[in-house]
């Protein structure tokens, strides 16, 4: 019997179902991605964007005051007017026939200067609203550039580029349309509608009671309005970012998406997300043409109401005519601004929409936040450079396979150590936990005795330099691209770090040696000349600890023996992890560590694995006999170009 269940299992206490602050995870990501938000969702949201919003208006709190002000007194001045010609019509007009046009003069003074008034206040207004609009726009772009700069290299490897671009462009173009476009109107809008039902209630109550009763319906459509717009902006949203995502991968990937033909696949995926954010804004200008005919024919309406009534009583001799010409004149003015309420409901759905989108991207955590009280590392400390794994186990996500296992591994300062392994057996993630781009899931990274989550960024970012296979090459020259290690470092600097490494010869040989432009047309480098320049980068960069991952694998024989070399200058004084493939560079480590599924299996010198008959032995075994020559593992480099 389905009914019979006991109540308490289904009542769960609200604080379960309703955290107070969830943590953000893709989860939340989700939940928020979808168009319609359940209460608990939505309403923080909304909270979120509101406290944005306020955090962006602070600053400029004093210049909104005056703005408001001056949007005010424009108001009045306007709403004026119609009193002045309900007065020129009952008592001006009729005096003026009588000889006496005195009256008269002051109602049409008073309605120019009313006029002039309104239009200074309305300058003042549009002057003041324009530099907070953009100055709130500046802030909140640099905003997302910071936040999008500091998050960690995790954040990015789960939310696309494409996403935070969104942000950045099209996201805050939603801002920018409401703030630039109609704001004004909305504080207009709104002082009118308040103003005019506070005169229409003085002027004629009868009449104004018929006003009041038509608004029942307009609110109404407006609640309706809004609900549905939010809905499909939201939505809009979501597939601008989808979109431009699609966009930058096929555009970035350009020689993969032709090698494989998949131009029709890219071109069909890109043709569905674009017809995916057509019907969305198709929906919402939908539900705007609906808003605005309704708010329109209820206008309507009311109007010919009012004018049958009025026409009426002015016969009956209840209301003079005047009265009735400024609240017919009032009653216009009423029904427009709700017009235009109607379109910055749309401006402002689409905006909040975009808000809820920023506000979440603002709002999303550092996995690898900075310490609050960072531990120094004391800069003549004795053999710096100790890297100590304790107990580490790691998984990328939550529910994900772990990846590491109780990894213990203590690396004595100085030391370089080679890891092999197959693919997929978490070298790379080795180096990523000791760069700091992840914490282990439990356990700890330690530098010279203290936890990585201890030591503050900059202080890491000195001691510790990761080299990876994405040798990426920034806008501007060679030398600049080098310099980034060490900025302010000078061109001899630069230049002895090249002949170190070797790759002053092929710098120097290039139209404008260290002056070239690495990403100018006709001058990209090829994948190996781009190591040269990563590692000469590392090297004048000089950290305690080098990460090297796969950093020498795309150079060809001649140019690796060059880097073998310049290794041994590169690795001298400091603590080395080298993930590498090639015979030639495990030789020359003073420790191979074997990796298998995510934990250590062999670790020893390289000439005593050699011959131990363990796993690296036969790698070992195999490496030689595809190079067809006995290898002799004390000829360091004996090797070059196995693989
Ligand atoms: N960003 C990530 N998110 C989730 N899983 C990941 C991520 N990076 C790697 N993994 C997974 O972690 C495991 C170890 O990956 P890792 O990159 O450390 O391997 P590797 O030993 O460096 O392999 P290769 O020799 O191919 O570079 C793999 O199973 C991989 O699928
Ligand atoms: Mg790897």
């Amino acid at each position: 019997m389905s009914g019979g269940e006991p109540a308490a299992e289904v009542l769960e206490p609200v604080s379960a179902a309703v955290p107070e602050a969830p943590a953000r995870t893709a989860d939340t990501e989700a939940v928020e991605d979808a168009a319609v938000l359940d209460r608990a969702t939505h309403r923080r949201v909304r909270r979120r964007s509101r406290a944005l919003l306020y955090s962006l208006l602070r600053p400029w709190r004093w210049q909104v005051v005056v703005a408001m002000a001056a949007l005010i007194l424009e108001n009045v001045a306007q709403l004026i007017g119609p009193l002045l010609i309900a007065q020129a019509i009952d008592h001006g007009i009729p005096r003026a026939v009588a000889g006496d046009s005195g009256r008269l003069m002051w109602c049409v003074a008073g309605f120019t200067g009313c006029g002039v008034l309104a239009a200074a206040a309305r300058f003042g207004f549009f002057r003041l609203s324009g530099a907070i609009g953009q100055s709130l726009l500046l802030d909140l772009r640099t905003r997302i550039f910071q936040h999008a700069r500091r998050l960690p290299v995790a954040f990015h490897e789960s939310y696309t580029s494409g996403k935070v671009i969104s942000r950045l462009t099209s996201d805050i173009d939603a801002v920018r349309d409401l703030v630039e476009g109609s704001l004004d109107g909305l504080l207009t809008s709104l002082l009118t509608v308040a103003g005019i039902t506070v005169l229409l209630l003085w002027l004629d109550l009868p009449l104004a009671l018929i006003v009041l009763v038509s608004i029942v319906p307009l609110v109404m459509m407006t609640r309706w309005f809004r609900e549905r717009s939010q809905r499909a902006y939201r939505r809009a949203r979501n597939t601008v970012a989808d979109i431009i995502t699609q966009f930058g991968e096929t555009m970035n990937a350009v020689r993969a998406v032709q090698a494989f033909r998949a131009e029709r696949r890219k071109h069909a995926a890109m043709n569905d997300l674009n017809e995916v954010f057509r019907d969305a804004h198709t929906e919402a200008l939908g539900v705007v043409a609906r808003y605005t005919a309704g708010v329109r024919l209820a206008g309507n309406i009311a109007l010919a109401l009012v004018l049958a009534l009025g026409c009426w009583r002015v016969n009956e001799g209840a209301l003079p005519l005047g009265v009735l010409t400024a609240f017919v004149l009032y009653l216009r003015r009423f029904y427009d601004p709700l017009d235009e309420l109607a379109t910055f409901t749309n401006l402002y759905a689409a905006a909040s929409a975009a808000l809820e989108k920023i506000s979440g991207f603002l709002a999303t955590p550092s996995s690898v936040p900075e310490p609050e009280a960072p531990k120094p590392l004391p800069a003549d400390r004795p053999g710096r450079g100790r890297l100590v794994f304790r107990a580490v186990d790691f998984r990328y996500a939550a529910d994900g396979p772990v990846v590491l296992h109780r990894l213990d591994l203590t690396i004595p300062a100085g030391q370089t150590v080679a890891v092999v392994g197959a693919t997929g057996a978490g070298k790379s993630t080795i180096g990523k936990l000791a760069a700091r781009f992840y914490d282990p899931s439990s356990g700890q990274v330690l530098l010279d005795g203290v936890d990585l989550r201890e030591i503050a960024d900059a202080d890491l970012r000195r001691e510790l330099t990761l080299v990876t296979q994405e040798n990426f090459l920034f806008t501007g020259t060679i030398a600049e691209n080098i310099a980034l290690a060490r900025p302010g470092a000078s061109r001899a600097e630069v230049r002895a770090a090249a002949e170190a490494i070797g790759a002053d010869a092929f710098i120097s040989g290039l139209p404008d040696g260290y002056d070239t432009e690495v990403r100018k047309r006709g001058n990209r480098l090829s994948a190996g000349q781009r190591q040269m320049v990563a590692l000469t980068r590392a090297f004048l960069a000089d950290p305690t600890v080098l990460l090297l991952d796969e950093a020498t694998s795309s150079l060809d024989i001649p140019t690796e023996l060059t880097v073998q070399r310049a290794l041994g200058a590169l690795l001298a004084d400091r603590t080395a992890v080298i993930i590498a493939h090639r015979l030639s560079t495990v030789l020359a480590a003073d420790r191979v560590l074997v990796l298998e599924h995510g934990r250590v299996v062999e670790d020893g010198s390289p000439r005593e694995l050699a011959v131990a008959g363990g796993p690296f032995g036969l790698l070992y075994a195999r490496w030689s006999a595809s190079l067809g020559e006995d290898a002799d593992p004390d000829r360091p480099g004996a090797a070059p170009g196995a693989r």
